[in-house]
């Protein structure tokens, strides 16, 4: 069966190569999308719709089967669909992910391509334009490598801190993680390439993900968390595709469920676009695709197709509807068509990418993600007339980590630590080759820079002690398929302990997917997150320890003082997974159990001060607008973040005292002073109303609080609002054309 499929799609493909269309509605790019794709779709024939709904793993694989990917599909790439030249449509090319062009499996050849930071460093630098740029730029790299369709961007919450793919997705709070990867899915999509919000839903923790994993939550939990997260996203950037996940939902595959796929998405969020399955994550034919599963992705991935045959015959015999089929197949021209895929010129000119200019565009995203957890005395930034630095650990001679699994972008100069283990999925275990070291010499060119690996810890304590400043590079592995500790890996929190002993002035540099424990932190003297910091990751760490850049980042995720603060103490592992917690992630959980965490979220120093004032709070035709006056009080310039954090009116129970209402990035000379307004989401405001299936707003009095982090809160105010119930597929204004 399988081979008859791929026969008849190589076939269909072997006609003729893609070229963009010409004339008829169908073919005219100042037609609207919906017009292009009716007048598509009405020329499409039962085999053209059960063609476009089936999708090929895009590199060969001998492990399942001998599989030979489709002639057309790109070695090594995520995926493929093919086009039906007849109609001109052309074929979906699809690549990972939400870092950068990725390679898959086995591919002969991989691509060399720009990463960009780990998704939460992104987030870290709660700044949307950024957020933006690096998609554009990734999705340049895409497009110019020859995709239409990048399998990004991930929103998944950080509810288990936990979660081995937490270093992809935006953190715990669904409105910072909704904005900043809907930004990112809008920059990938100028390109005219289909973005791919992911992993829906629930997919928190991979543990299990594609076996018995089964996410059992309140559903008015679930829609101010989770599935907040991604309406946010998908309003912010109008993804063309979303991804639906391995795990079960309430005892159903997320890839046939129909509360998630056809309620939440279709009629409640009236949400256009298509939904591919994860790689492997389809089940069935009649339950998936009357579920609301428009493709399934990835075959063989499947252990056998579950579209092409024998959905020809669930329709042939009226199980699934010819209409739903025709919908499928609709959805995703129409997503094409939206998108720009039709009218944009897709083959491989990876020669033309602009390596430099985007080595920029990353640098600078890490600069602004990474986040100063503690300064003490002000060690850092570090003098350029400093004397001598002993660099150790975390393979800083060489490069920066990054994290593995699927989103693995390999870096242009090879991976600059080989051999580590495992060098087989997950890994193999990938360090860019932007040396932190390398970059520190740069910027202090008369100081004696000497590297121990950390592996001696009296050896590294010694070079410690003979010098004027230790910088210890900790590291934490994380990729897809596995939950990792909360913990650096191996015994590197005995070896910061055992330079730090010898060296008053120690600095730690931490490479980790998400937070860690830090039971050192009281002992040294500056802790900087630079996270997985991508291909330019070594000079962006030496340019913030060297005050060439002052940080800006904040968390996004909160780190904790310990495990058994945590909702879950240990972690899921696999089964029915009850997130008793609600929608109480993150921060609010702790806020709501009254735990101090190590770092809070919202977190992150400066090497100038700020100062919040002038508070005000006011009704806004859609919610709530507040404004704040920020005053930069140091002698640096530098950008802070004000966060606005909202708490319910007296009687009124939200899941946690407060949530995230809003925030500023604000970039400030000494000295300056700027007022920022800071607009408000109703949705914020509101309880999910599970039985009137929409939002209320309760009549009362909000407090509005301006904080420098979820655990520092300045100035509050409050502002009376009169009751009102907000529809469930309401959006506001500045929402993007779906
Ligand atoms: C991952 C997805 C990815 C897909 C294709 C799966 O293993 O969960 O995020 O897009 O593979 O590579």
């Amino acid at each position: 069966m399988f081979k008859s499929l791929l026969a008849a799609s190589v076939a269909a493909v072997a006609l003729g190569a893609f070229t963009p269309l010409s004339a008829q509605t169908a073919q005219d790019p100042s037609a609207t999308p919906d017009a292009r794709a009716d007048a598509l779709i009405a020329r499409m024939t039962r085999a053209d719709k059960l063609q476009i709904v089936f999708g090929y793993l895009g590199t060969d694989d001998e492990s399942r089967n001998g599989y030979h990917r489709p002639p057309l599909a790109l070695d090594g790439s995520a995926g493929f669909v093919p086009g039906n030249p007849r109609l001109g449509i052309p074929p979906q090319w699809q690549t990972d992910a939400g870092l950068g062009v990725a390679t898959q499996g086995v591919a002969r050849v991989k691509r060399l391509r720009t990463s960009l930071p780990a998704g939460i460093a992104t987030v870290s630098t709660w700044d949307p334009a950024l957020a933006r740029k690096g998609g554009a730029m990734i999705g340049d790299e895409a497009k110019r490598s020859g995709f239409n369709v990048m399998l990004a961007g991930g929103v998944n919450l950080l509810r288990e801190p936990r979660n081995g793919r937490g270093f992809e997705y935006g953190g715990e709070d669904p409105l910072l993680a909704g904005v900043m990867v809907g930004e990112q899915i809008a920059g990938i999509q100028s390109n005219g390439v289909v973005a791919t919000i992911k992993h829906y839903a629930l997919n928190d923790q991979e543990t299990e993900r594609d076996k018995s994993s089964n996410a059992i939550i309140d559903h008015g939990a679930l829609r101010t968390s989770d599935l907040l997260a991604f309406q946010f996203g998908i309003e912010h950037g109008a993804p063309g595709s979303a991804m639906c996940s391995y795990n079960y939902v309430d005892g159903l595959r997320a890839c046939e469920n129909p509360m998630l796929l056809t309620q939440v998405l279709r009629h409640d969020w009236n949400w256009p676009g298509y939904v591919m399955s994860d790689w492997g994550a389809t089940h069935s034919t009649v339950a998936a695709a009357n579920g609301g599963l428009d493709q399934e992705s990835g075959f063989p991935f499947d252990v056998k197709p579950f579209f092409g045959a024998p959905l020809a015959a669930a329709v042939q015999s009226g199980t699934v509807p010819e209409a739903r089929l025709t919908e499928m197949a609709r959805r995703i021209v129409r997503s094409m068509l939206r998108h720009g895929v039709f009218d944009t010129e897709t083959s491989d000119r990876s020669d033309t990418i602009d390596y430099a200019a985007h080595a920029e565009v990353t640098r600078v995203d890490a600069e602004a993600g990474a986040v100063l957890l503690q300064n003490r005395n002000g060690l850092l930034p570090l003098a350029a007339s400093v004397k001598s630095i002993a660099i150790i650990g975390g393979h800083a001679d060489k490069g920066v980590l990054a994290g593995g699994g699927s989103s693995l972008v390999y870096p242009r100069g090879g991976n600059a630590v080989p051999g580590l283990k495992p060098d087989t999925w997950p890994g193999p275990v990938v360090y860019h080759p932007s040396s932190p070291m390398a970059a520190i010499r740069r910027l202090a060119p008369n100081a004696d820079v000497r590297f121990a690996d950390g592996s001696d810890p009296a050896a590294a304590a010694a070079l410690a002690r003979s010098s004027d400043v230790a910088i210890v590079f900790g590291t934490q592995w994380a990729g897809e398929s596995f939950d990792v500790a909360l913990t650096l890996d191996g015994k590197q929190d005995a070896l910061i302990d055992t330079v730090a002993a010898a060296q008053p002035k120690t600095v730690v540099v931490l490479e980790t997917g998400g937070p860690v424990l830090t039971p050192w932190a009281s002992r040294v003297g500056a802790v900087l997150e630079a996270w997985y910091p991508g291909t330019a990751g070594g000079e962006a760490i030496a340019n913030l320890v060297f005050g060439k850049v002052n940080p800006s980042g904040h968390l996004p995720a909160t780190f904790p003082a310990s495990l058994d603060q945590l909702p879950h103490t240990e972690a899921p592992h696999g089964g029915d997974v009850h997130y008793s917690e609600g929608a109480a992630v993150g921060y609010k959980w702790y806020d709501a159990k009254g735990f101090k965490p190590a770092f809070p979220f919202g977190h992150g120093l400066s090497y100038t001060s700020f100062r919040f004032s002038r508070l005000k709070a006011s009704p806004s035709a859609d919610g709530l607008t507040a404004s704040v006056t920020v005053t930069n009080t140091g002698r640096r310039a530098g950008a802070a973040v004000p966060q606005v954090y909202l708490s319910a009116p007296s009687g009124v129970q939200w899941e946690a005292p407060r949530r995230l209402g809003g925030w500023a990035k604000v970039m400030l000379a000494p000295g300056e002073t700027r007022t920022v307004t800071i607009p408000i989401d109703p949705r914020l405001l509101a309880t999910w109303d599970e039985p009137g299936h929409r939002w209320n707003v309760a009549a009362g009095a909000y407090g509005v609080t301006v904080g420098a982090s979820a655990g520092d809160l300045g100035e509050r105010t409050s502002v009376s609002l009169p009751a009102r119930t907000i529809a469930v597929g309401w959006r506001p204004a500045s929402a993007l054309r779906p």
